[in-house]
């Protein structure tokens, strides 16, 4: 079965690196007008055109999903240029790695503001629209491991995904009589930007060995539940779900 996307409106936050990119290009690839969005616009610009040139359509919008009229604003401007939104990869996210005690007001602000009010406030837009056009929209939150099982120095970042689960079960609840389907992906360790440097320290060399293959995923890992989470037929039955693509990390 190869699901095609062709003729829908997906927007996808945090686009400018890692696993954002991956997403627009493999939405864009099964045939999705992809909005792109964050605050680096000179990343998201350099996406759009290699999306374009793939014969795909891509439009960049500059967007600090903390900021609820920035939020609206790169939303409408979506919706005129590329149509009603039917599918939204809520996927902006920080993680900041400090103990409980060394953590600040600012450190707690910036990380539950993005990864949680900030994912709040675009399907909150998003979802709302859905309603409005009558779209049997799908909401995909990009969770992680670290909100079903903590560890220890990552607290806030845990903390605001663990959140972030129970919205996207929230949202599942609310919204299922509409046709809006909401789930969650919990990722394990997955290399990009924001963890890469991690690898070569000697904690992440320790933690690596305690991985099921001793190994961590690549973007690509997660193209397969991407693609099912953002149909409409194929995932149509699939609501509420928080679906850990880890490699059996917490099995062991
Ligand atoms: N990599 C992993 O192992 C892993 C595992 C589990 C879950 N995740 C989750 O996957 C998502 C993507 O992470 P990644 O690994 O691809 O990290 P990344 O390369 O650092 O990407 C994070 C993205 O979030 C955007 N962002 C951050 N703050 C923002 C804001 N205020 N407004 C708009 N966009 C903002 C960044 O864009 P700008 O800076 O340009 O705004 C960037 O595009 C995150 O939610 C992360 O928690 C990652």
């Amino acid at each position: 079965m190869s699901i095609r996307l062709d003729g829908k409106t997906a927007l996808i936050t945090g686009a400018s690196s890692g696993l954002g990119v991956r997403f627009a290009r493999i939405l864009a690839e099964a045939g999705a007008k992809v909005a792109i969005a964050a605050r680096r616009t000179d990343r998201l610009a350099e996406l759009a055109r290699a999306i374009e040139e793939a014969g795909g359509r891509a439009l960049p919008l500059g967007c600090d999903v903390t900021d609820a009229s920035a939020v609206r604003l790169a939303i409408e401007e979506a919706e005129t240029e590329l149509g009603p939104i039917g599918i939204l990869i809520n996927n902006s996210g920080v993680t900041i790695s400090k103990r409980i005690v060394d953590c600040d007001e600012a450190d707690y602000d910036r990380v539950l503001d993005t990864n949680l009010k900030g994912a709040f406030l675009v399907a909150q837009e998003v979802g709302r629209r859905m309603i409005h056009h009558g779209l049997e929209g799908r909401i995909v939150n990009i969770a992680s491991s670290l909100g079903l099982r903590p560890l220890s120095g990552l607290a806030l970042y845990a903390a605001s995904k663990a959140a972030l689960i129970h919205l996207t079960k929230s949202m599942a609840l609310e919204w299922a009589r509409f046709g809006i389907n909401a789930n969650a992906i919990c990722p394990g360790y997955i290399e990009t930007e924001m963890n890469e440097d991690y690898w070569r320290t000697e904690g992440g060399r320790k933690l690596l060995a305690l991985l099921p293959r001793k190994r961590v995923g690549e973007p690509r890992d997660l193209d397969g539940i991407l693609l099912l989470l953002a149909s409409g037929e194929e995932g149509r039955f699939i609501n509420g779900a928080i679906i850990a693509v880890d490699e059996g990390l917490y099995l062991g």
